[in-house]
């Protein structure tokens, strides 16, 4: 996890906004729910006026009836407001997650391996799963406390000062005191928290690495050690924990005892007015109660700016994903390569997989002509995969060129490339689907017959046949059972079916 970058570029900024205003309707709906909520909450505090002045203390019979009629309604107003403003802007939320999944997912795709490779597997899953969940959380979750909490404060200073501007005017002396520790304490808790979902990902690791290699740990003896190490870890997670809690333990009583300051102040100052004769009891209790109202939307609104940081940090992560250039790209107008049998020729050939680096290959030239089978021989770590991958352009060529049929791999068109090259990679890469379907990934249209057949052409058809089902036999339900090499011949299978004119066999 990187450093939070708080800010995000205009033209960012402004794809977010767009996506957001696409719902203007939703938008316009929910902020008129916004308003219900707050002037409700308005409402209430001002309703305790006549509740006390007109019912407790002038005992006027209408009222009694009239005041918990109100009562209700103002109630019900809220909670459709609050029902309305929650489902709408959650609607826009869920929408602009989609949005970003199914972009950042075709994107990803489109990528060449070495972006992936590049980013490493877990951090791109957590662009999709996390970060889009964190984006939502800004535009849907904090615009909600923006304008509800926003509302809902200015609804409660309009009571406060409607009811006594004269004692809002002292309160407003001492309560700001009263406020301060809550965006100071918010600022530690979270401090912590991004220590402990760090630490968290680091366990995750740790625990994936140990469970998927116990094998090794049991063979060299190292369970102590491990253990240790974990120990070490959980011992880490429960200081920062512990930070945590005290932060968050501490921050109501302190908030608590300021605000108690700022409540006595105003008993004492409102007491006077009323013992005067300037204020009535009820005027007194409206003016608290929307004082005391006014601490929970001024506390959302000082997490508020924690919400938009991380949704920013999230936003970046994903825009950087969604920006990235390929560095395999088409020519304008590509040819489209056809026919049965070509030459494949590497012309002074170079490739280094990052620009400082040694160069994985240099100087390679040879030619395969049509029917014609290659066999590369070499030590470990020697190129052989590097050089095929080449082909269907996995990789491009840092110098030199490779042909084909005559011409330049590049200028034809990647797919109509690919759709002639068959390959079966080093590591056997099989999809948790049953044998068919993954023997069928190499010819989507291919009958029961024709996988039959290449799975007899490529020995795997004796093995398949003891599955529990046969073809049919799901990889994951198999879990470790099928052997490296038998892996490797439903590759083959897979390979064989497409019956492309180059066939690549890396090992
Ligand atoms: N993704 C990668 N990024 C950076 N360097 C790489 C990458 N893959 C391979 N290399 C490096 O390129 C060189 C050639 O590797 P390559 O996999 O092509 O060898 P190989 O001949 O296929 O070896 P083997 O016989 O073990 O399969 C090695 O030095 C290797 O470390
Ligand atoms: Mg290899």
């Amino acid at each position: 996890m990187g450093k939070i970058n708080p800010k995000l570029s205009k033209s960012r900024q402004k794809k977010i906004i767009s996506l957001v205003l696409k719902y203007w309707k939703k938008l316009l709906l929910a902020a008129l729910c916004m308003i219900m909520v707050a002037g409700a909450n308005g409402a209430m505090a001002l309703l305790v006026k006549p509740v006390m002045d007109d019912i407790f203390i002038k005992q006027n019979k209408d009222m009694l009836l009239l005041i918990p009629g109100i009562a209700i309604l103002v109630f019900f107003l809220k909670g459709v407001g609050s029902y309305g403003s929650e489902y709408l802007m959650n609607y826009i939320g869920e929408k602009i997650i989609r949005f970003f999944r199914d972009s950042l997912y075709e994107k990803i795709m489109d990528l060449p391996i070495s972006f992936i490779h590049k980013e490493k597997t877990g951090a791109l899953m957590s662009r999709i799963t996390n970060d889009v969940n964190i984006v939502k959380g800004m535009v849907s979750t904090a615009a909600i406390n923006l304008f509800r909490d926003f509302f809902s404060v200015i609804a409660f200073l309009f009571v406060i000062f409607y009811r006594d501007w004269q004692l809002a005017l002292g309160a407003f002396v001492v309560l700001p005191l009263a406020f301060y520790p809550i965006v100071l304490f918010g600022r530690r808790v979270r401090k912590f928290s991004t220590g402990t979902q760090e630490t968290m990902a680091d366990l995750n690791s740790f625990l994936h690495e140990t469970f998927t290699g116990s094998k090794i740990i049991k063979i060299f003896n190292l369970q102590a050690f491990e253990k240790n190490r974990f120990k070490k870890k959980t011992q880490t997670l429960f200081r920062l924990e512990m930070k945590k809690v005290i932060a968050k333990a501490l921050s109501s009583p302190i908030m608590e005892f300021l605000g108690g300051l700022g409540i006595a102040f105003i008993i004492w100052f409102g007491g006077l007015r009323v013992i005067h004769g300037t204020s009535t009891p009820g005027t007194f209790f409206s003016f608290l109660t929307a004082v005391m109202m006014l601490y929970d939307p001024v506390k959302k609104l000082s997490k508020l700016n924690n919400t938009i940081q991380e949704g920013v940090a999230s936003a970046t992560r994903i825009f950087d994903v969604l920006e990235e250039t390929s560095v395999i790209t088409e020519v304008q107008n590509p040819e489209i390569l056809e026919g049965k049998s070509f030459d494949i020729e590497f012309d002074h050939v170079g490739f280094s997989y990052n620009d400082n680096e040694t160069p994985a290959l240099t100087d390679i030239n040879l030619k395969v002509a049509p029917g014609e089978v290659l066999a590369l021989v070499g030590m470990s770590g020697g190129g052989k995969t590097s050089l095929v991958n080449l082909v269907p352009r996995l990789y491009d060529v840092t110098k030199g060129r490779v042909l084909i049929a005559g011409k330049n791999l590049k200028d034809f068109s990647i797919k109509s490339l690919r759709d002639h090259i068959s390959i079966v990679t080093q590591e056997p890469i099989l999809f948790n689907e049953s044998v068919k379907e993954n023997i069928r990934y190499g010819k989507m249209d291919a009958s029961d017959l024709e996988i039959e057949n290449a799975a007899k052409a490529a020995y795997a058809y004796e093995f398949i046949q003891g599955f529990p089902k046969g073809f049919d036999t799901i990889i994951g339900e198999l879990g470790s059972r099928l052997s490296g090499g038998e892996k490797q011949r439903l590759c083959i299978a897979r390979a064989l079916i497409k019956d492309a004119p180059i066939l690549i066999l890396d090992e």
